[in-house]
């Protein structure tokens, strides 16, 4: 057996295991009842811990410093050994003590934060952050940085990434989206009530399946069930299981969640499955999974074209709300632009504010020029700063999302790069597929996903996000993109 067949029988077996506890946690979230918990917890916590000890064992450090030298590799191979490399020496920089403190914070963090956000009371929660705040600092130094500590953070959900990069983005964002919203906020508002009517919820369901199939999620390598917060996993390419969450009285959360949810499980359908467990056959970064699911959502899900194909269906469903609504009502409606306090349910460009605070937050938090007992004040300030709206409480403020509580520094940027992402791509995918408009009005999504499988899935993580963005574009990420599809979309809908 040659090096890299011993390499790749290791790294199968990590991911047998890692996908293994994706089963329970997909079962966790969808079907466990409620006594299922306590030995669950157990269970993940036994799975995860045998896949650490795999993932740092000497026999593959060794297999994999013989590897790096050896010229015989092709090119993928080679990639891959750097990648599993670079994990490898990431994973072996924790000590076990370290490892052990940091998920004993976390869980105490987590409910203090569930705590803390039902009471509306920062307070209980505080201490749990700070602590958790020092415990990331450390981590930090111990995964080392050349410029900015969080940029080691960054690296873990967006591999490369780098605050100075980000600042000059999010700058941009300051300095273009804050003034072409106000111009939207100075215009009449559009009607959405008719969103808010009853809807069936079984109709609801039938009809989310149908534009899963449409984009090309494929049911037998995966299928859809309910949870309270939507979310896509997967157990290998060839089976990517999505959830969706269906509310009566509000018929966005099933669309969008469907398309969304179905954006991302095209990506990890579309991976090679030869490739399994390797870095060739996972996604690049969350930053670029967010792309996929934004690009559905928005740049197609969103569009006028899209619905030209699906509003007659979804009118014949639901006659009694939409009888005397047109294609062009609908579309207003789910493009509303309206600065709101809630990240999750903001609209596709006061979303990025929402971003942009916890972005600046988190920095300054990291590099210590902010101390957690100024955080509700300092939110609060941003809020008004940014959204020009008031924060009435910090349960609708700073305690309204779980990332924090798990320790997830670092992530929130990726939701702000995959639109952006998104963005240029599609504007590429238009020049590619210059019929894509109506090829998308008659309901045909395959020319796009065929685009998107041939230019960023099928190689997995063989580039970095940077790479794959000059390769598909001529040019690293550039928030014009952004801009110049949302002035074009945003002033016919406000007639600016
Ligand atoms: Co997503």
């Amino acid at each position: 057996m040659t090096n890299y067949s011993k390499y790749k029988e290791l790294l199968r077996k990590i991911a047998d295991v890692q996908y293994a506890s994706a089963v329970l946690n997909w079962d966790q979230e969808t079907y466990m009842p409620p006594k299922g918990a306590e030995f669950r917890a157990q269970q993940l916590s036994t799975l995860a811990g045998i896949a650490h000890e795999l993932s740092t064992t000497e026999e593959l450090g060794e297999l994999l410093e013989h590897l790096k030298n050896e010229d015989s590799l092709t090119e993928k191979e080679k990639r891959n050994v750097k990648e599993s490399l670079k994990k490898y020496k990431d994973n072996k920089k924790y000590t076990t003590e370290f490892v052990q403190q940091l998920s004993k914070t976390i869980s105490e963090a987590f409910q203090s934060w569930q705590k803390a956000k039902s009471e509306n009371n920062f307070s209980i929660f505080a201490p749990y952050l700070e602590k958790l705040v020092k415990l990331k600092r450390d981590e930090c130094c111990l995964l080392g940085f050349q410029t900015h500590p969080y940029d080691a953070l960054l690296d873990q959900y967006e591999p490369e990434a780098k605050t100075a990069d980000l600042e000059v983005l999010f700058a941009d964002v300051r300095s273009q989206l804050v003034d072409f919203v106000k111009q939207i906020a100075a215009k009449p508002q559009n009607q959405e009530s008719f969103m808010f009517a009853h809807y069936n919820i079984q109709k609801q369901w039938d009809f989310g399946m149908n534009l899963l199939k449409q984009m090309g999620y494929d049911f037998d390598a995966g299928r859809q069930d309910i949870s309270s917060h939507p979310f896509t996993t997967n157990f290998s390419s060839e089976d990517v299981r999505v959830t969706t969450r269906i509310k009566e009285n509000d018929l966005n959360e099933m669309i969008w969640s469907c398309i969304h949810e179905g954006g991302h499980a095209l990506y990890e359908q579309g991976l090679p499955a030869s490739e399994y467990g390797l870095p060739s056959g996972e996604y690049i970064s969350l930053g670029i999974h967010e792309s996929q699911s934004r690009l559905w959502e928005n740049n197609v899900g969103r569009g006028l074209s899209f619905w030209k194909a699906n509003y007659k269906k979804l009118n014949e469903t639901f006659p009694e709300n939409l009888k005397s609504v047109s294609v062009n009502d609908f579309y207003k409606a789910m493009n509303i632009v309206k600065p709101s306090l809630i990240r999750t349910s903001a609209d596709e460009l006061t979303y990025h504010f929402h971003v942009l605070i916890r972005f600046e937050i988190e920095k300054a938090l990291i590099e210590g020029s902010l101390e957690v007992k100024d955080l509700p004040g300092y939110w609060n300030k941003k809020y008004k700063e940014y959204l020009g709206i008031d924060v009435p409480s910090d349960a609708q403020g700073v305690l309204q999302d779980i990332h924090w509580s798990h320790g997830s520094f670092g992530y929130f940027p990726t939701y702000s790069l995959g639109s952006f992402y998104a963005a240029q791509f599609y504007a590429f995918a238009k020049k590619d597929i210059p019929n894509l408009e109506s090829e998308i009005e008659n309901g045909n999504m395959s020319p796009l996903l065929d685009w998107l499988r041939l230019k960023v899935h099928k190689y997995g993580k063989f580039n970095t996000a940077k790479d794959l963005c000059i390769i598909i574009t001529g040019e690293k990420l550039n928030f014009k993109y952004f801009m110049d599809y949302a002035k074009i979309k945003y002033s016919k809908l406000y007639d600016l």
